[in-house]
């Protein structure tokens, strides 16, 4: 997995600079920058030149209307639609887990009692093998205990109850779209689980429940096959590979999606963040989010590298991709309304709900 640059949260979220040029040498300037760019794209193999300019093809309209009436109406007319869903942390807070880069409540903010050189090296492989003790403590706090899925988890499952989920890619590792019921073929967990873990030195197989045991006794959990390793849950860090079942299916599903909807996520961890550049031209994107993410970012647009996602409705010419702004559960409650699924989205969630709270208090 990548890590994020500075410069990248920047350009992704700033306009583009302003020159102060002539016409003629802005002229002279462009067919430079493009030479240059077509030299840079050859030499470093980067992408195929002959679809390097997608972007042009995706000015053409697929919906009628830039909003997200104009997806619900799209998701009307296609009774076959295939949908793919992808998800980060954002959807998962209001179970009362926190996300990782919001200002103040992400995790990312709050880890100063570990003593970490930078925040990112409690997930970093490399800091990880020589001192597990700070991730060891984040997961008594994170560990998946009680934490009851929220409605855009039930949206997600509503989707593929109703045949439309082509598959959920999800970044998180707090395994509630399985506590939610969506079938494991359905799921890509593209940055593992807590559900199983593996000693780092002999790779012996452990559950969670074993993990678990260990690691709320303030244990760190050692494998009692070699007495030696350490078992750490199959959460991909960085600096380790996503598993091969997010390669595979990426290839597969992706050229066939009709929708793709983007929820709670900051789309700034490569590689899932680039999966929305995989759909078709003409796959209409939805983010739900509580802001803006995943636009263009400079180098990338020079190079014809990474589309982004454009959010443009004033466009003309068409363009494709939706930002529906503020909080997951209440947009996905909104589609649904809008579908006119609404009461059985509110059904589903406190009817899962109640067997939840069963289930917690009898286990306790
Ligand atoms: P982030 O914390 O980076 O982003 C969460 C996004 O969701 C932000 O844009 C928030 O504004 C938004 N958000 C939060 N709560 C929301 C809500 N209730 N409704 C709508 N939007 C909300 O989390 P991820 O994108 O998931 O890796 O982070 C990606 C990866 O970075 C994680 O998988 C993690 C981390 O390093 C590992 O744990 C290995």
């Amino acid at each position: 997995m990548d890590k994020e640059t500075e410069e990248d949260r920047r350009d992704n979220n700033s306009d583009e600079e302003k020159r102060n040029v002539s016409p003629e040498s802005s002229e002279v300037e462009d067919s430079e920058m493009e030479r240059l760019r077509r030299y840079l794209i050859q030499k470093l193999r980067l992408v195929d030149l002959s679809t390097s300019n997608q972007s042009d093809q995706s000015q053409q309209r697929v919906l009628r209307e830039l909003s997200l009436d104009g997806i619900v109406e799209y998701i009307k007319e296609k009774p076959d639609c295939k949908i793919i869903t992808m998800a980060g942390a954002g959807i998962s807070t209001s179970a009362g887990i926190p996300d990782f880069r919001s200002p103040s409540s992400g995790l990312y903010h709050k880890l100063d009692k570990y003593n970490l050189p930078y925040p990112q090296a409690i997930f970093e492989l490399d800091f990880f093998t020589k001192n597990p003790e700070p991730f060891f403590t984040l997961a008594r706090e994170l560990l998946p205990e009680g934490f009851r899925p929220t409605m855009s988890h039930y949206f997600i499952r509503l989707l593929w109850e109703k045949g439309l989920l082509l598959r959920h890619y999800t970044q998180n590792i707090d395994t509630l779209e399985r506590v939610a019921g969506l079938p494991p073929e359905k799921l890509v967990e593209a940055h593992g689980t807590f559900h199983t873990g593996r000693c780092l030195k002999c790779r012996a197989p452990y559950m969670l429940s074993w993990m678990k045991e260990k690691i709320l006794e303030g244990m760190i959990p050692k494998c009692e096959e070699c007495n030696e390793g350490v078992v750490k849950p199959d959460i991909v860090f960085f600096g380790e590979m996503l598993p091969e079942r997010f390669q595979e299916l990426a290839d597969r599903d992706f050229v066939q999606a009709d929708l793709l909807i983007i929820m709670g996520s900051s789309l700034v961890v490569q590689p899932f963040a680039s999966l929305v550049d995989r759909v078709r031209t003409t796959c209409p994107r939805l983010l739900i989010n509580n802001e803006k993410v995943g636009m263009q970012d400079r180098l990338s647009r020079f190079l014809g590298l990474r589309q982004g996602l454009v959010f443009d409705t004033k466009s003309t010419q068409g363009g494709r991709d939706i930002a529906w702004l503020g909080d997951c559960d209440t947009g996905c409650q909104l589609l649904a309304d809008k579908l006119g699924w609404g009461d059985e989205l509110r059904t589903l969630v406190q009817k899962e709900h109640d067997n939840l709270d069963v289930k917690n208090r009898n286990d306790n």
